[in-house]
């Protein structure tokens, strides 16, 4: 993120008359008083002597004081916070309390300026389409945050109303439009912007050009608009030169007690924006938490790698949720960043956990592919001693239980060579299609999205195959391919320990997510205990599937399985469908089902030798490949 301070190391005020002042008056009284006696001629110049050691001591340790702190951490903390003070003071007393700004918004090119220098300059047709929002410190004229929201397409406005609001009051927002940002800026948005004084915003259209500045929860600074003549063209540039009073440094702080929390707090929000009560003067949501303890945890040194992009609000709600749960240990947890981009980082440093960037290889799915490599090969060279690794995106959310999972099932990895993960995600785990949190399943596609990982199989077999960077693989269906995973299988839960939130990404959208990802369950109590664990290894599960299909009843063929009483509405009773399956990998007819029950039917998830598990209606279901599965 770029960060614009104005005049950042102003040169310190230093009170130099004053002193020597001093001394000269000292020298003067010297001569003016010719009788006085020789011992006292003596003492006055050991004062004067001991008084130029003082200034000069004096002037070398403020110097010393001023120097800019390389790093800001929580250590040099109190220097930081002197630093910034030193620095507001002596930038508001130089600039007297101004700043100018200057916005354009045009077809092709948008750009802010604030006393002269560029904070934002983006130039060239068909990218960054959209109203673009910049929010400086209202003291230091520094930019906290920088979006573009693209309201050419719908649900952006939505995502920006929420960002306006995430916003502390009293910054300086700044708006302009690049290309088209209206065609689906809807009324809401349209009242909100309204609310901000914006007088404009009701009769902004198609390929209008728009420039707002204004405060937030405070009055609008300056506004500039120019309508499109026509649909086939663009209104013309509009340039906006705004004159603003910049804040005394106390309205832009909050006074939060001083412990360490709250230091960690302070220096994030001096630094960005957009994270709402985070940062709230009066009441602010809290970033140290004190989890339960796990009983018997068998996980207690196990490092957690969190896999991030450059999408920090993700990554602060994941972070959020993990380090609030039983068993979690902030000292465990270390956040790998794939590329060098400050504010994830930042968020790192506010939940007070490591946080790595690395630079990039390759591009789209191979550059995600690449940045797992390196991240588990970082986390195993960073703890030595651990066996395991827990592995977790930044798009997602934890069950209470999450740790107690993988504590309760971690000895299956050690004990079961036909296994090779431990997930906390079902694919097919709707909340139309799963129900029982103590349940376990074995599956043979390795689901990802939260996972155990035993270093042996990285680093003998994972990591010297891994894809190179010119291979455009996703990693995850290259662990799952048989070349890989050699027949082994993993073990998941019937109702998932993770929810996947993100709509945001290389591989996603928000259709995507809503389709998807936003009806998945995930279990809310922290203390699941998980049944038959002992019944989990291969031979014995394989007797689990039998006894199931003995007692289970078989649904009648005559009916569609689309229709919605294909499945009695009995409970807690077990049924099975057998549907064609010539070959264990001919998935026509289970491609169909899937869609009918409504269930994952993009690629093929979630079955134990060509069966499928879940649960609809409260009742149990086996669907059994036929005759590919051996317990057809
Ligand atoms: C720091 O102070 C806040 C009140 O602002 C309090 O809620 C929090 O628990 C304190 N944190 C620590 C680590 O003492
Ligand atoms: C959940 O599954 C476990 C393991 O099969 C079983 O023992 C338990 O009775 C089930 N619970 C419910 C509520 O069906």
């Amino acid at each position: 993120m770029d960060n614009w301070v104005p005049n950042p190391r102003a040169r310190p005020y230093i009170p130099k008359r004053k002193l020597y002042g001093t001394a000269g008056s000292k020298l003067r009284e010297y001569s003016s008083r010719r009788c006085i006696s020789k011992i006292f001629q003596g003492g006055l110049i050991l004062v004067l002597i001991v008084t130029v050691v003082i200034n000069i001591t004096f002037l070398l340790d403020t110097s010393k004081k001023l120097q800019p702190d390389p790093q800001i951490t929580e250590n040099n903390y109190q220097k930081f916070k002197d630093g910034l003070s030193q620095e507001l003071e002596q930038h508001n007393k130089m600039k007297s309390l101004k700043a100018t700004i200057e916005v354009i918004s045009s077809k092709e090119l948008v750009s802010i300026t604030v006393d002269g220098t560029a904070v934002l300059e983006d130039e060239g047709f068909d990218t960054n389409r959209g109203v673009h929002v910049v929010v400086l410190n209202q003291a230091t004229g520094s930019v906290m945050a920088k979006r573009i929201f693209d309201t050419y397409n719908q649900h952006e406005d939505e995502a920006m109303v929420l960002f306006l609001k995430m916003i502390s009051d009293g910054r300086i927002i700044i708006f302009t439009i690049k290309d088209e940002g209206t065609f689906q800026l809807k009324s809401t948005a349209r009242q909100y912007l309204a609310s901000m004084g914006s007088e404009y915003i009701t009769n902004i259209n198609w390929r209008d050009t728009w420039a707002f500045v204004a405060i937030k929860g405070g009055k609008k600074i300056g506004e500039a608009h120019n309508k499109s003549p026509s649909l086939s063209s663009w209104g013309e540039k509009s340039v906006l030169t705004v004159h603003i009073k910049l804040s005394p440094k106390s309205e832009s702080r909050c006074n939060w007690p001083d412990n360490e929390s709250n230091r960690r707090r302070e220096v994030f929000c001096s630094k960005v924006e957009g994270y709402g009560n985070v940062c709230s003067c009066t009441d602010p949501s809290p970033i140290s938490f004190s989890p339960q303890k796990l009983e018997n945890n068998k996980i207690s040194d196990i490092p957690i790698a969190v896999i991030a992009s450059n999408r920090p609000h993700y990554l602060y709600r994941m972070l959020g949720t993990l380090l609030s749960v039983p068993g979690a240990n902030p000292q465990l947890v270390t956040v790998f960043i794939d590329g060098y981009f400050e504010e994830p980082l930042e968020v790192t440093k506010l939940w007070g956990i490591k946080g790595i960037q690395h630079t990039p290889m390759g591009i789209k799915n191979a550059r995600i592919s690449q940045h797992y490599k390196t991240s588990l090969t970082a986390t195993f060279n960073l703890h030595p001693k651990a066996d395991y690794a827990i592995v977790i995106e930044e798009d997602l959310d934890v069950s209470p239980d999450f740790f107690n999972y993988f504590s309760q099932t971690k000895h299956l990895l050690d004990e079961d060579s036909s296994l090779y993960c431990i997930s906390a995600w079902n694919d097919q785990g709707y909340e139309h299609s799963c129900k029982n949190e103590s349940l376990l399943y074995r599956v043979e596609t390795m689901p990802g999205l939260g996972w155990l990982l035993r270093r042996k199989l990285y680093k003998d077999e994972l990591e010297p195959k891994w894809p190179t960077p010119d291979k455009q693989w996703d990693w995850d269906m290259w662990m799952r391919n048989n070349f890989i995973r050699k027949d082994r299988e993993c073990i998941i839960p019937d109702v998932s320990r993770t929810y996947h939130f993100g709509s945001k990404g290389l591989n996603m959208n928000p259709y995507f997510q809503e389709i998807y990802f936003k009806k998945h369950s995930i279990v809310a109590k922290p203390d699941v205990k998980l049944k038959d664990l002992d019944r989990m290894k291969q031979k014995e599960y394989e007797g689990v599937i039998n006894e199931l299909i003995k007692s289970g009843e078989v649904l009648s063929e005559n009916h569609n399985p689309c229709d919605d009483s294909f499945i009695p509405n009995t409970k807690d009773k077990t049924y099975l469908l057998y549907i064609s399956m010539k070959s264990p990998t001919d998935y026509t007819t289970w491609k169909i089902l899937a869609k009918c029950f409504h269930i994952w039917d993009l690629d093929v998830r979630g079955f134990h030798k060509s069966m499928w598990r879940l649960f609809l209606k409260e009742n149990h279901i086996l669907i059994i490949g036929v005759p590919a599965s051996p317990y057809s």
